[in-house]
């Protein structure tokens, strides 16, 4: 396996900030990595400095075994960036072309209009897109060169419900043919979807680093909620061995455990006096905020 992107120890500091702290972090090709973490973790700078937007203040980035600000890097590589604008006067379909002349083997203008869904809107001036049609335009963008890798930096924010599981179609796509991805979101039901790998940052330091199986497993855990009856002993429910914690709001009882089908077992078999059970959770949302909870425990 070829290695896309190799980040050793590196920092970034804008003036007292420091907004990515000791990043190593190794890509393959074939991989698609979703890289998460709250508002101001340090994934934006990150990928810029991937991509050589932005310099390191100290440690080393590779882009294809080379300087990441090299045209041949560039070449094999689409971006969209989290934001962008794109050049004035020029149509949907101009804009288009225009990206299509920065690589050497681009892909059909139609078959880019196609992929934005923007057909319909190819002699509309590119500035006057409304912010949706605008992400799926900058989608099409970074196809123009038919890239190995694709970087997508929060690519579906303002995309409607069509429009972004026609985008996710695409981007699977994309993958099937054994590409490489590199994609920061806050939906985490999308990044759980589609990526192998989930990368957590926070306050700059990369916090978890794992496929999404194993950091839902270690850190997802479920809910099971339901009614309380009068003759609930709510010290025996908070000691019983697969509980990790109750709260009660009245007589309804939220209980976090890591293994939801052992405790309903033992809460129907023990006939505790409770109705209208629930299951809930388990997802990759819930891992996410319990990680970024505890705060780095868990690298
Ligand atoms: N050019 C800059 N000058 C000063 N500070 C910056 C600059 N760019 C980013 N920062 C700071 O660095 C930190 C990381 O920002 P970054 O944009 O990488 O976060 P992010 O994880 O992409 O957040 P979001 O989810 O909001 O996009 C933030 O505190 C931000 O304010
Ligand atoms: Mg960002």
């Amino acid at each position: 396996m070829s290695t896309v992107i190799e980040m050793e120890n590196v920092s970034k500091v804008f003036g007292k900030k420091r907004a990515v702290h000791s990043m190593s972090f190794v890509m393959e090709r074939g991989h698609a990595v979703a890289l998460l973490g709250p508002n101001g973790a340090g994934k934006t700078t990150s990928i810029a400095m991937m991509l050589g937007l932005t310099k390191p203040t100290s440690g080393r980035v590779r882009l294809f075994d080379g300087d990441p600000k090299t045209a041949a890097a560039h070449e094999r590589i689409g971006v969209m960036l989290q934001e962008v604008s794109v050049p004035p006067r020029l149509s949907v379909r101009e804009t288009i072309d225009m990206f299509r002349g920065f690589y050497p083997r681009p892909l059909p203008t139609d078959r880019l209009l196609q992929v934005s869904g923007l057909t319909e809107d190819q002699k509309t001036m590119a500035q006057k897109l409304s912010g949706g049609k605008m992400r799926r335009l900058q989608f099409t963008l970074a196809l123009a060169g038919d890239p190995d890798v694709l970087f997508l930096d929060e690519p579906t924010v303002g995309m409607d419900v069509a429009s972004r599981r026609a985008f996710w179609d695409e981007v699977r796509t994309f993958l099937r043919a054994g590409k490489t991805l590199m994609l920061t979101t806050h939906d985490l039901q999308e990044a759980d979807m589609l990526a192998d790998r989930i990368v957590v940052m926070q306050n700059g330091a990369v916090i978890a680093d794992a496929p999404p199986e194993s950091i839902k497993m270690q850190f997802g855990g479920r809910t099971v909620s339901f009614v309380a009856g009068s003759d609930i002993d709510f010290e025996r429910l908070r000691r019983l061995p697969d509980v990790t914690d109750v709260q009660t709001v009245g007589r309804q009882v939220t209980v976090r455990t890591q293994n939801s089908d052992a405790l309903l077992k033992t809460l129907i078999l023990e006939s505790w006096d409770i109705r209208d059970i629930q299951v809930h959770g388990g997802g990759l949302e819930d891992a996410f905020v319990r990680l970024t909870e505890e705060g780095g425990e868990a690298q």
